[in-house]
């Protein structure tokens, strides 16, 4: 593994051994304290965060290396007009490895073209978030002991939520996992989510009552309705506060079930629920920076490697609005095959 985009890029077998070295980390920090010393990572936060960028920020001085970067790109130079790939080709010129959240598909994709050092997906758009997904799978491993075999209910907004399409792409790497997609009808899975699972032949039922399906759940991931996405203000107020899990509810699920949210939470989880000890989404944030930091250990000490020339895009050829190609139009016409269909390579819409 070079760059951590999608959790596509990783073989089970790699996150298997991800897995152990974060492990390790949980039970024996203090043998972890120089791992990544005189490295450096630049933290690029084109939008807001607390637990991806300070758990990144937090792993990588825990490990003995520094930190540099923005959580707001005006105060760089990319609000006097530089590109992202000048952007890029300047920070991986600083640093040893990027990680990188912005409101756009395909942006971490796109960076990794021109960096000369690893680059990590902490969120792109509505896409996906391959980290919150090692800390998810993380927390079920450590405290069910296995993934395989679950039934998870993913609940609220399947259609913006970038960590449920990524957690979706891991969840095909293990065995016998059950699929509960509770949405309201317009917050669905994106198309190519539902193309994938189809492809994968992984077993789902979409439902839009939580209640009725919470009795047969190992995990339920509850997700908040992306505000920030909605292009339409109104279907956003037709579908907040869709779901709101509380203890009453919580008194129909199993006595073993975990319940987990990749935070941060605004309504879909009362309060009351916070002291079950089924409630673990504390524990889940926690365990998202020890995987983080068997991650840096893993791209922070990789070699950096020189450049390869990359073909200059004259136009966008996809046509989701939100697609880093429609505003960097330098970016080469990646196109790739997902269940036949020819699919943009930076944010896997259909073409
Ligand atoms: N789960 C997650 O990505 O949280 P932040 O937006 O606070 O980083």
């Amino acid at each position: 593994m070079r760059h951590l985009i999608d959790f596509g890029d990783m073989t089970r077998q790699e996150w298997d051994e991800l897995y152990k070295q974060c492990s390790e980390i949980i039970d024996h920090p203090a043998d972890f304290v120089d791992a990544c010393h005189g490295k450096v990572s630049c933290n690029l936060f084109y939008e807001p965060s607390t637990r991806t960028n300070f758990s990144f920020q937090t792993a990588m001085l825990r490990l003995g290396g520094s930190v540099f970067g923005f959580a707001d790109p005006n105060s760089s130079s990319i609000a006097k007009g530089e590109s992202m790939k000048d952007t890029i080709k300047m920070v991986s010129s600083y640093a040893d490895v990027i990680v990188m959240r912005t409101p756009w598909e395909g942006s971490a994709k796109a960076a990794s073209l021109y960096s000369n050092v690893p680059v990590i997906n902490a969120g792109d758009g509505k896409h996906m978030h391959p980290t919150q997904t090692m800390a998810d799978l993380t927390t079920i491993t450590r405290l069910r002991g296995s993934v395989d075999g679950i039934s998870i209910g993913l609940c609220g907004d399947l259609k913006n939520g970038r960590t449920v399409h990524s957690l979706i792409k891991a969840l095909a790497k293990f065995e016998n996992v059950k699929f509960y997609l509770i949405s309201p009808r317009e917050l669905a899975i994106p198309e190519y989510v539902r193309s994938f699972m189809k492809e994968h032949n992984m077993w789902n039922v979409e439902v839009t009552g939580l209640e009725t399906v919470i009795p047969q759940l190992d995990v339920l991931y509850m997700t908040r309705v992306q505000r920030e996405r909605f292009v339409d203000p109104l279907e956003y107020e037709r579908n907040k506060g869709i779901y709101i899990l509380n203890r009453q509810k919580l008194e129909r699920g199993k006595k073993d079930l975990l319940v987990m949210h990749p935070l941060p939470r605004v309504d879909e989880i009362n309060i009351d629920v916070d002291d079950d000890p089924r409630a673990v989404y504390f524990d889940q944030a926690r365990y998202g920076m020890f995987a983080r930091m068997a991650l840096l250990m893993n791209l922070a000490n990789q070699p950096r490697l020189p450049q390869e020339a990359v073909e200059i895009g004259t136009k966008p050829v996809c046509h989701n609005p939100n697609c880093i190609t429609q505003t960097e139009h330098y970016l080469p016409a990646l196109v790739k095959k997902t269940g036949g269909v020819d699919c943009c390579a930076f944010c896997d819409a259909a073409l």
